[in-house]
């Protein structure tokens, strides 16, 4: 059986065989279909990328319908339970696991690129008392720009190496300089014995004690959240990131706009909703009540639905293990019984059911989250912190992938026929 697509066009009587390579067709092979010489030649039609691949890769595996998730073939399962933050950082930008001495070159050169330059913190401080996290995440990363401008020598592999480690490892000192601004509290230093999440709640959370000790189950806690949160394929702000790649932007500007792309509500911006959502419920009682409201159409079951799964979100599960953990220590937060009871509601439901609509990543992190104590408006900062190793690495393999150009879609004009400008007097 020949691996090609025989098309007709019925306009011309003439067949066409496209050749059909890793299940997917060329767009491009579509432009020979022409009605005449002069007709441009046939394209697709996609909003919102529904059924367009973008682009090869070798980072992430989902399988929506079976509920799968792999970083680089291993299980996300795997790497949850038996990994770091850091390693997985590491495998998802480099394509193998690191051998010891490669995962210690990697640890030392990300701690040491915590520290901000001191100028930061005064743009930092210019921020009104009650700015957003996420808006300042997002501008402040894309003032690191102004700092690095080596960084714009993206074909020198030492040059990107360099902007990795510092991206990795400002991200989670900007956002925990935005929570201590916002809470009018001083900024604390990186400090470089504790690990990742370790040192991340250090400079949140560090009051007058000499030597921040924070608890392991929360900074294990953490670190499963930041792998479970590291990729996701071709998702709204991979996609932004890899936009603004193609021009060959700078990665800091570029990883702005993928955190711009994060920070809305329909993607990154859902855990935030999620939390608003179970305060506007208030108790377990009010729930069938809620779930009418959203059937009806008067607004979504935030944290439900998914593009891609089809099925229960595998880090949704994964999340929900963890937040037992995380209460032992914090004490249970009273949100999650609204949570279950909405689960368990939603579930059984026809219209979920039907829509093949589960609990997606967002559902369970923002209780995880609350018993932590982060703010609601912190926990999609939470997010880009860990999915800025999956930025850079979709943002490397782009620039190293010799098929890919400046990104352009192409559009179908339905406006105005040419017509002659008509002077203001004239106008009705
Ligand atoms: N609550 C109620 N109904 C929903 C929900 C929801 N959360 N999600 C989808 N639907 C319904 C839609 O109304 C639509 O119904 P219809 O066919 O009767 O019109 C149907 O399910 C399909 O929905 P679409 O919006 O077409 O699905 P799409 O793939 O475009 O959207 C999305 C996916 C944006 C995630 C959507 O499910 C949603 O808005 N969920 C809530 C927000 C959220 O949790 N986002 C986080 C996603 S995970 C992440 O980005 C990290």
């Amino acid at each position: 059986m020949p691996d090609t697509l025989t098309l007709t066009d019925n306009r011309t009587g003439k067949k066409y065989e496209i050749p059909i390579v890793n299940g997917v067709i060329k767009a491009m092979d579509l432009r020979q279909i022409k009605v005449s010489d002069e007709d441009f030649g046939l394209m697709s039609y996609d909003p919102a990328f529904m059924n367009t691949a973008s682009c090869h890769s070798k980072i992430t595996f989902i399988d929506g319908d079976k509920g799968i998730l792999r970083y680089r073939g291993y299980p996300i399962e795997q790497l949850a339970e038996k990994s770091n933050y850091l390693e997985v950082a590491y495998l998802i930008i480099h394509g193998e696991l690191p051998t010891k001495s490669q995962f210690e070159e990697w640890r030392y050169n990300i701690t040491h690129h915590t520290m901000l330059h001191e100028n930061t913190k005064k743009f930092m401080d210019g921020f009104h008392h009650d700015a957003h996290p996420m808006g300042m995440l997002v501008s402040t990363v894309g003032a690191l720009s102004t700092f690095y401008p080596e960084a714009r020598n993206i074909h020198d592999a030492e040059a990107r190496k360099l902007q990795m480690y510092r991206l990795i490892g400002k991200m989670p000192t900007i956002a925990a300089y935005a929570y201590r601004h916002r809470m009018g509290l001083p900024y604390v230093y990186p400090d470089n014995e504790l690990s990742y999440t370790g040192n991340f709640l250090n400079m949140l959370f560090k009051m007058a004690e000499p030597k921040y000790e924070p608890s392991p189950t929360l900074e294990r806690a953490l670190d499963i959240l930041f792998i479970l949160h590291a990729d996701h394929e071709q998702n709204c702000s991979a996609n932004a990131m890899r936009s603004i790649g193609s021009s060959q932007a700078d990665p800091f500007v570029s990883t702005a706009g993928a955190a711009a792309a994060l920070y809305g509500p329909l993607h990154g911006g859902a855990n935030e909703q999620v939390l608003r959502m179970l305060d506007e419920i208030g108790t377990k009682d009010k729930v069938p009540e809620f779930i009418k409201r959203v059937k009806a159409g008067e607004g979504r079951l935030m944290g439900f639905g998914h593009r891609i799964y089809k099925n229960y979100d595998p880090r949704a599960k994964i999340i929900k293990e963890t937040a037992d953990q995380v209460f032992e220590v914090t004490g249970r937060n009273p949100q999650l019984d609204i949570a279950l009871e909405l689960e368990r509601i939603a579930l059984q439901d026809e219209y979920f059911i039907k829509r093949k609509l589960y609990p997606n990543v967002d559902f369970y992190s923002g209780i995880i989250y609350q018993a932590m104590g982060f703010p609601t408006d912190a926990f999609t900062v939470l997010f880009a912190i860990p999915r800025t190793s999956g930025w850079i690495a979709q943002w490397q393999e782009l620039l190293l992938d010799p098929e890919q150009k400046i990104a352009r879609p192409r559009q179908v004009y339905l406006g105005a026929p040419k017509r002659d400008f008509a002077p203001m007097e004239r106008r009705r």
